[in-house]
């Protein structure tokens, strides 16, 4: 990184130089001509006032010869016709016309003029500055040699050279001692991720003076909160699972036993009772409808949970729904001497059948289990703000207050042997608050200990 910044820096250092230079010739150029036209100018204002035109031109152009400079110098007197009435350099009537010279036509014209040419004769570009005489129907012309900023050129190269190379040595402190303010938090950033082991929250890095890097760092840190709260998560399911199989293999494992144990009596002949033998057999059927129940129970939360899995919605027609439910529940409500009471609105919702089933039959089995002979259970099912409402109350046993916030964790029950001989599994309110939880609705629970239950549950309807 070093390397590169170095190389960058040296690079628009010489581009800046460059264009700088550049700029600077060109200005001085255009500086060094102006002043050059303006004192080529004075000096002919001054040779028109020292002129007499009435005397002896050539002759006063000789001795004006030597005072102009070293020769390199040249005046010429333009007559207004163009033809050339003195030169201090050649004889003027082997001159050509010079109307048509630039200079002359600008002085003629407006007072002054100037050009630059290449002279063939002096292999040399000369400046021809041009002005008319203030004295006499003429041009004065004057030509020297001019290389404008060319001459310098000699005196600038080593100028530019050493200001490039104090230019380099500063860029290359500022730009080691940039690098490592840039590199040193991004190298503490890197030290400090090392330096986790296990607990990614513990991620602190301190803040730099860049904002560019600190979003680094804060990204960082968040990432590994991220990461922190993911692994927690995935501990927190893995304990979970851990929970359910080993309870679900507890719970298998007792209708097991009862049925071995059953079937053993039975195989060993010491029963010789028919009734009883019949009592065997029927209890044998019990068990294994309660591991029917189970198995089933188990299968439908794992299809639940499964968050991928396809869930097909079609119309459901609650009030049909509700009748065969309660029409199945009879023989129960009947053994159990409960009275259940129904009211539903003639409602259609976008839903899962099954799940649907699950969830009423769930709530109003239990309202008829947990409920004593001559009790009673109210439904109520409507539509409130575009969300169907489920009502299931009963007058039964009730909850005791600090097992309801339990009642909707799996296999937890209030009284494992009742629930047990109805044929719960602790299942069922679990599987509720999921299928609730995929409608993306809400489950409550009010209950008082020998008074009575009521699950209120809300499902918004899906257009
Ligand atoms: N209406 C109710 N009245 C009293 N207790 C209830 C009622 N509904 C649920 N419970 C209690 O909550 C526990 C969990 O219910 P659930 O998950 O359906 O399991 P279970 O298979 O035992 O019915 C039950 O064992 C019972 O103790
Ligand atoms: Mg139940």
């Amino acid at each position: 990184m070093r390397k590169a910044i170095l190389q960058k820096f040296i690079l628009v250092l010489l581009a800046a130089l460059c264009i700088n230079s550049v700029i600077f010739y060109f200005a001085s150029s255009r500086i060094i001509l102006k002043n050059t036209r303006e004192d080529m100018s004075y000096t002919l204002r001054v040779l028109d006032s020292i002129l007499d035109y009435e005397g002896d031109i050539p002759g006063q152009m000789g001795k004006l010869k030597g005072f102009l400079d070293s020769g390199s110098s040249r005046l010429t007197l333009i007559n207004e016709n163009g033809s050339v009435a003195a030169d201090s350099d050649a004889e003027a009537a082997l001159l050509d016309n010079h109307l048509g010279r630039k200079e002359v036509q600008e002085a003629l014209n407006q007072g002054s003029g100037y050009t630059m040419r290449h002279s063939e004769t002096l292999g040399k570009t000369m400046l021809y500055v041009a002005c008319r005489s203030g004295h006499a129907p003429m041009v004065l012309r004057l030509a020297v040699p001019y290389s404008g900023m060319r001459d310098f050129l000699p005196m600038l190269f080593p100028a530019e050279a050493v200001s490039f190379l104090i230019a380099m040595a500063c860029s290359l402190v500022v730009t080691r001692r940039f690098v490592s303010s840039v590199t040193k938090p991004l190298r503490d950033i890197s030290k400090e991720m090392l330096k986790v082991k296990g607990d990614y929250g513990e991620l602190k890095v301190e803040r730099s003076r860049y904002p560019e890097i600190d979003i680094i760092a804060e990204t960082t840190m968040k990432m590994s909160q991220n990461v922190k709260e993911y692994l927690n998560r995935i501990e927190k399911e893995k304990q979970i699972r851990q929970e359910f199989f080993s309870n679900a293999s507890h719970e298998l494992k007792t209708p097991i036993t009862s049925i071995h144990g059953y079937a053993e009596l039975l195989e060993s002949g010491m029963v010789q009772d028919e009734a009883m033998k019949q009592d065997f057999v029927k209890r044998i059927k019990k068990e294994a409808e309660n591991m029917t129940g189970l198995i089933n129970d188990i299968l439908m939360i794992s299809r639940l949970e499964a968050k991928d899995a396809e869930v097909v919605l079609s119309d459901v027609r609650i009030s049909v729904l509700l009748e065969e439910i309660l029409d199945s529940l009879k023989p129960l409500a009947a053994s159990s001497q409960v009275f259940v009471h129904s009211d539903c609105q003639p409602l259609c919702i976008k839903a899962n059948l099954q799940q649907m089933k699950e969830l009423l039959s769930n709530l109003i089995s239990n309202a008829i289990k947990y409920n004593r002979p001559g009790g009673q259970v109210w439904i109520n099912v409507r539509e409130t703000d575009k969300a169907m409402t489920i009502k299931v109350k009963d007058n039964g046993v009730g909850i005791p207050e600090d097992s309801l916030e339990h009642i909707f964790e799996r296999f937890y029950r209030v009284d494992k042997g009742r629930s047990r001989k109805q044929g719960g599994t602790g299942l069922g309110l679990s599987i509720v608050k999921h299928i609730v939880q995929f409608y993306h609705g809400s489950i409550d629970v009010t209950s008082e200990l020998d008074k009575g239950t009521e699950f209120f549950v809300k499902i918004p309807i899906r257009q």
